[in-house]
């Protein structure tokens, strides 16, 4: 058989711990089709690292005070750290920090260049004249000339949503050091895409229409917009620096290193036979990633790819739209997201209720929502109540009626045989999904065993019939038994961790291929076997009774007589309060969050200034009679919202005036405060009251209003002017 695949997930940005974001979009869909495939007898390599070098990274240090190589230090720990909590097992997960990956990445370039594939541009860019260095549109800030905002970027204005060129802002400064940019000229390679434009039509448009239709839309959308020449340096001193003369102070652009990496961590890995992984044209590579990589996986590394000459090309771009977490874009800087250290700490041991909810739950076609009502849902009504309670269910009756060994099957009824045949179709489309990239269907197909098991037991009774018929319920048990060990199968791609301890329980392993972790040398033979109640690895063929996928559905998988381990709960009910704990810190970060924009949208709008009005002459001014009053007296007037009837000492009278000031003062609030008045303003009748003047009030570009009233008291009567 020996079909060779090579599976590639992003290399993630090391500036942030890993989310449910990356999780569904790239790295359980990955793992999941490595398992698979290796149960199925393929030769995998799974290579994954992070990504570390990129402006962001070294923005991020700048921040903190400290390097980059710091920040992704810490970072490719924590990440990787994640992923192995998570049972995403790459066969490497390294970095483009490594020395293997500079040395690669600088003789890819170095190829590109012999072979005259690049040109060169020289440009004028924004640089900083104090940092010495020039800067990307993100490093730009300034004032934003569609809507004011003083902390526009130069690429957008995150306040109005603009698309913005740093050219455009007013006020332009470096972030770096706060000097005003100036224009420098620079020199920097380009791929020129526009050559390999007819053969990427042919390659994606004609030979992979198989691809999942978002992939192939974006890539026919870029094809038919034409392509660019992209660069591929960048002016910084974080990076793989360019190995060529007259490129001092540049680097790779870390969309040219980074799925070079995938490259460089084979080498690493396999140092004496990466090139078959990567040169053969019977290996198979599939790159997974998240929407947003599509263009480069898809259009610009497989040029590079093609440019370089002997490399094999990605057979298939399985990638996933985004997930939102409970409505609202997933962000890390603004707190929005469950990372996995984190759910580690809430939910330990819950591994693959993450998994499952994210598979099942999966944004394959169109962006999807996470929720917790969603997560405890899935997981009390789909994995406690039907897989774990049929398991249960199966196997403590055996316990309790047949010493815990496989019961014989003493009196077959036909819809024992026809539940067990309903099972290969559904390993039929199980295989189907899978191969196609369809997690999600897939992981139904798995669960639809589980609902076929526990709707026979339940409609069979055991507990019911072995009062009156125990070789009946013998059967029944070989049966549901049976359905065990498929489950044990099945589900191994997808909750590996609950898979293995179904296994425990029915004292099996699982022939579950081979991985490549310590290398070519030394393949890991991953059977399983029960061992004390635990799992253990490495347990030869011999001594376990091994499951193979292609026994799954076609064959008695537990012999009669078979001795099963003891019943544990394969899955927990998840509690309402643990929900509640998650949504109430959800809900205090979008409170905080909905508090700051209200702020900072007041005082916006609190300094927006009226314009000057009409010019008046001295004599108009002085024809109005201001003066100062107290109150005397203040209520409400009956049902209105807005106006107060005031009784005032004007100095020369006593007088009502009704002013709409109740959403500002309260009555108790006016009592005795020293106001100023238009005195001689016509009188009017407000809801049957005659107003005679009106108070002096400041309004500003909020709509807030505040009485006026003299530095200190002065005799009422007095007037300004
Ligand atoms: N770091 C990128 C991201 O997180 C992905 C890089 S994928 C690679 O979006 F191919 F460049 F490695
Ligand atoms: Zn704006």
């Amino acid at each position: 058989m020996s079909k060779r695949t090579l599976v590639t997930c992003a290399l993630p940005y090391a500036n942030g711990p890993i989310h449910i974001g990356h999780l569904a979009g790239a790295y359980i869909p990955g793992d999941i089709y490595v398992r698979y495939l290796r149960m199925r007898g393929e030769d995998v390599v799974f290579i994954c690292g992070s990504d570390e070098h990129g402006v962001p990274i070294t923005i991020k240090a700048k921040n903190e005070g400290v390097t980059p190589q710091d920040v992704v230090d810490r970072y490719h720990k924590v990440m990787k750290d994640a992923f192995t909590e998570l049972g995403i097992n790459f066969d490497i997960y390294s970095r483009t920090s490594s020395e293997v990956h500079s040395e690669n990445a600088s003789e890819f370039f170095r190829k590109l260049y012999d072979q005259d594939d690049f040109i060169t541009q020289e440009s004028e860019q924004l640089y900083d004249p104090e940092a010495k260095m020039f800067l990307t549109d993100r490093l730009i800030e300034g004032t934003c000339p569609k809507c004011g905002n003083e902390h526009a970027y130069g690429d957008q204005c995150e306040k109005c949503g603009s698309t913005l060129s740093p050219e455009e802002l007013l006020n332009p400064r470096s972030k770096l050091s706060g000097a005003v940019p100036v224009k420098k000229k620079t020199k920097h390679w380009y791929l020129p895409l526009d050559r390999y434009e007819p053969w990427l039509r042919e390659w994606i448009l004609e030979q992979h229409k198989e691809w999942k239709t978002n992939v192939y839309g974006q890539c026919k959308s870029w094809l038919d917009g034409g392509l660019q020449p992209r660069a591929v340096t960048r002016d910084l001193d974080w990076g793989v620096p360019v190995p060529v003369d007259g490129a001092e102070g540049k680097v790779l652009y870390v969309w040219f290193d980074a799925p070079i990496g995938y490259i460089s961590n084979t080498k690493e890995l396999l140092p004496e036979t990466w090139e078959k992984w990567w040169k053969d044209p019977e290996t198979r590579l599939v790159h997974f990633i998240g929407k947003d990589n599509i263009v480069f996986h898809c259009i610009v590394f497989p040029s590079m790819l093609k440019a370089y000459g002997d490399y094999i090309l990605p057979d298939n771009v399985p990638s996933n739209e985004f997930l939102n977490l409970e409505g609202d874009k997933i962000s890390t800087s603004r707190g929005w997201a469950v990372w996995v250290d984190e759910y580690e700490k809430d939910f330990p041991g819950d591994q693959d209720v993450l998994r499952y909810v994210l598979t099942a739950n999966a944004p394959e076609t169109k962006d999807n929502d996470f929720t917790w009502k969603d997560f405890q849902q899935r997981n009390n009504s789909e994995l406690v109540a039907v897989f774990g309670n049929f398991v249960n269910r199966a196997v403590v009756l055996t316990h309790k009626y047949f010493g815990g060994r496989v019961p014989e099957n003493r009196k077959p009824l036909p819809v024992d045989a026809e539940t067990l045949a309903s099972i290969l179709p559904c390993r039929k489309a199980l295989e189907e999904n899978l191969d196609t990239f369809h997690f999600r269907e897939a992981l139904k197909e798995a669960m639809n065993i589980a609902r076929i098991g526990n709707k026979y037991i339940s409609d069979m009774e055991p507990w019911k019939v072995a009062k009156t018929d125990m070789d009946r319920t013998a059967s029944i048990l070989y049966t549901c038994l049976q359905i065990c060990a498929d489950l044990a199968i099945a589900f191994e791609p997808f909750t590996p961790f609950s898979a293995e301890k179904l296994r425990s329980i029915l004292r099996v392993g699982l022939d579950a291929g081979t991985d490549h972790r310590a290398g070519e040398g030394a393949p890991t033979v991953n059977f399983y076997r029960a061992d004390e109640g635990r799992a253990v690895h490495t347990v030869p063929a011999t001594e376990a009774i091994v499951l193979h996928w292609n026994q799954l559905g076609a064959a008695e998988l537990l012999p009669v007589g078979h001795e099963l381990g003891e019943a544990v709960l394969l899955f927990r009910k998840i509690e309402d309060a643990e929900i509640q704990q998650q949504t109430d810190r959800l809900a205090k970060i979008k409170a905080e969050r909905e508090a700051a924009a209200a702020a900072a949208a007041a005082a916006e709008a609190a300094k927006k200034i009226e314009p000057q009005k009409a010019e008046v002459t001295f004599d108009q001014f002085e024809a109005m009679d201001i003066r100062t009053a107290t109150v005397l007296a203040a209520e409400r007037v009956p049902k209105t919202d807005k106006l107060l009837k005031l009784t005032i000492d004007t100095g020369i009278d006593q007088r009502t005036i009704v002013s709409g000031i109740a959403e500002y003062y309260s009555p108790e609030d006016m009592l005795g405060k020293q106001i100023c008045i238009l005195a001689n303003l016509a009188p009017r009748v407000i809801r049957g009251i005659e107003s005679r003047g009106m108070i002096l009030m400041a309004r500003q570009g909020d709509g807030k209003m505040r009485f006026i009233t003299p530095q200190e008291v002065l005799a009422n009567g007095a007037t300004i002017g």
